[in-house]
């Protein structure tokens, strides 16, 4: 284990298991994806990036400065769901941009993709605010999500499925400070 020391005061004392992607895979590979959505967007129209917080917040602010194109960056905050919280079908926006989304291209920037709900919900809500275009970029995937309403047309890395924290993802709102990815 890498730094052993500097990941303990910044986990409270918690090992990881295991680095999945180091910051240096990270980095080359935001870099990467930087150059292919600077590529896939040659109109010179104004880029939305909207990050999905929480979890997005880091991978965002270096993914941005890796676009070489008009970009404006607002955020969205999603309601949570899951254990204990019944399902509304639709999902509720607690953040919602002033921003206008109609004719304009929207990016929408995940931490990562697992049962696939909050894409599933936020998708169609922001569909039928008549975009331009409307593509995902998911730092991570962990492909088990069984019906996508639409795949990311970028993917960082295809992720285990295991639980994954560091570099905007966290558990129980703690490590995402932390520079890598691991496994808890
Ligand atoms: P989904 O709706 O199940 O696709 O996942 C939605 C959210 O759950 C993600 O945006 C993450 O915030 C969180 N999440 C899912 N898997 C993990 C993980 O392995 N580590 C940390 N957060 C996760
Ligand atoms: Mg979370």
């Amino acid at each position: 284990m890498p730094r052993t020391a500097e990941v303990r005061a910044r986990t409270g004392g918690l090992d990881v298991r295991k680095i999945t992607y180091s910051e240096e895979q990270i980095d080359q590979r935001v870099r990467e994806m930087g150059k292919e959505i600077t590529a896939a967007y040659q109109d010179g129209g104004e880029i939305l990036v909207l990050g999905l917080l929480k979890g997005s917040f880091i991978f965002l602010a270096d993914l941005v400065r890796h676009i070489e194109r008009p970009v404006q960056v607002d955020f969205l905050v999603a309601s949570s769901y899951g254990s204990g919280t019944v399902s509304s079908g639709d999902v509720k926006l607690v953040y919602d941009p002033d921003a206008k989304m109609e004719g304009r291209h929207l990016l929408l920037v995940e931490d990562i993709v697992d049962s696939g709900n909050t894409m599933n919900r936020l998708i169609p809500l922001l569909q039928e605010r008549g975009p331009k275009s409307l593509e995902i970029v998911a730092l991570l995937h962990k492909h088990i999500a069984p019906n996508l309403v639409k795949e990311p047309r970028w993917v960082g890395f295809d992720a285990p499925q295991e639980f994954l924290i560091g570099y905007g993802l966290d558990h129980s709102e703690k490590y995402r400070n932390l520079p890598f990815i691991a496994s808890l």
